[in-house]
């Protein structure tokens, strides 16, 4: 069961009033819309947005309880202007993006996410329902960047995108290791990455393992480049007086929607509502560990 992040910083900052529309980038299993849809009643709509279209199905249960007030799609963020045209979705008065990967998709994808389960190395979101089957879109895949990219490539990924400060061992030990048998497991890659660094750093508090998933999964779903493409559409179809709320869990996309928020706002474009990143409070932490590092950033459309 996935909890919703930050639900009641979400509803504080988004505002949603009666018969207003909000458009939830990365619907998921539908946590924070269920809770817009309640506030935006009797006429108010939401457009859900997710790339899996496995989540989109999840969300079935509240598309029978709120009926057309809910419109469901299963695409990327990134094409967001193209979803509200297509969608006649016109005066949008609030967005979220609750962006990463939900707990479902850790517990029940089998894809790969998780460095604590032996699962096939995958890391897709993206999967589309047709003819009733659940297919993958996505052609890259974090086995084909582990046994096909070269050493420098891996190390650049590594460094870039999971900031892991023994990315040059690791991409070395994974290229040696590939010559002798391809990597095809979680499990297998957490061997090679528990081979490649010093024993004291293998049981630190945080998994040795874990800046090495972030970045294949940042590499093989083009996160980054993702939100990048986003910012500005979101921005643009968002009326006047419009919010727009971000949740983010790591440094380097908390960084970008940081740095874009403050560029627009020196134009006048925007008004930041949060000066700092809003964080979870100690009780949602305790109650749902993926909370720890949220960090909530949001504005209104000037
Ligand atoms: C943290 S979960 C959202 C949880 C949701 N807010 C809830 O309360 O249930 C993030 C979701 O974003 C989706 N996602 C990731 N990248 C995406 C993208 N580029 N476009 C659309 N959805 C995306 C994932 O498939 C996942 O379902």
């Amino acid at each position: 069961m996935h909890i919703p992040v930050l639900l009641n910083e979400v509803i504080e900052y988004l505002d949603p009033k009666a018969n207003e529309n909000f458009v939830d980038c990365t619907i998921g299993q539908g946590g924070h819309t269920k809770v817009i849809l309640e506030k935006n009643a009797p006429n108010g709509k939401v457009l859900g947005i997710d790339l899996d279209a496995k989540q989109i199905e999840n969300c079935k249960l509240l598309k029978r309880e709120f009926g057309e007030r809910l419109i469901l799609v299963n695409d990327n963020y990134a094409n967001l202007t193209d979803i509200i045209n297509k969608n006649n979705f016109t005066k949008v008065n609030g967005i979220l993006a609750d962006i990463g990967f939900s707990s479902f998709q850790i517990e029940g994808s089998t894809r790969g996410f998780s460095f604590l389960k032996d699962e096939n190395l995958d890391m897709r979101y993206s999967t589309e329902i047709t003819n009733d089957k659940l297919q993958i879109t996505n052609t890259l895949t974090a086995k084909k960047i582990v046994n096909e990219f070269s050493q420098q490539e891996l190390e650049k990924i590594l460094e870039e995108y999971g900031e892991e400060r023994f990315a040059k061992q690791i991409a070395k030990k994974i290229t040696e290791e590939r010559k002798i048998n391809k990597i095809e497991t979680t499990f297998e890659l957490v061997e090679v990455i528990k081979k490649a660094i010093p024993a004291k750093f293998q049981y630190d508090r945080i998994h040795c393992a874990t800046r090495t998933f972030q970045a294949l999964r940042i590499a093989v779903n083009g996160e980054l480049e993702n939100l990048k493409k986003f910012l500005p559409q979101a921005l643009s179809v968002l009326s006047s007086d419009g919010r727009l709320v971000i949740i983010s869990f790591h440094s380097l996309e908390d960084r970008i929607v940081k740095n874009y928020f403050k560029q627009e706002a020196e134009k006048g474009t925007i008004k930041i509502l949060t000066k700092k990143p809003i964080e979870a409070t100690e009780g949602e932490i305790n109650n749902n560990a993926r909370a720890r590092s949220a960090k909530l950033r949001a504005i209104v459309k000037l």
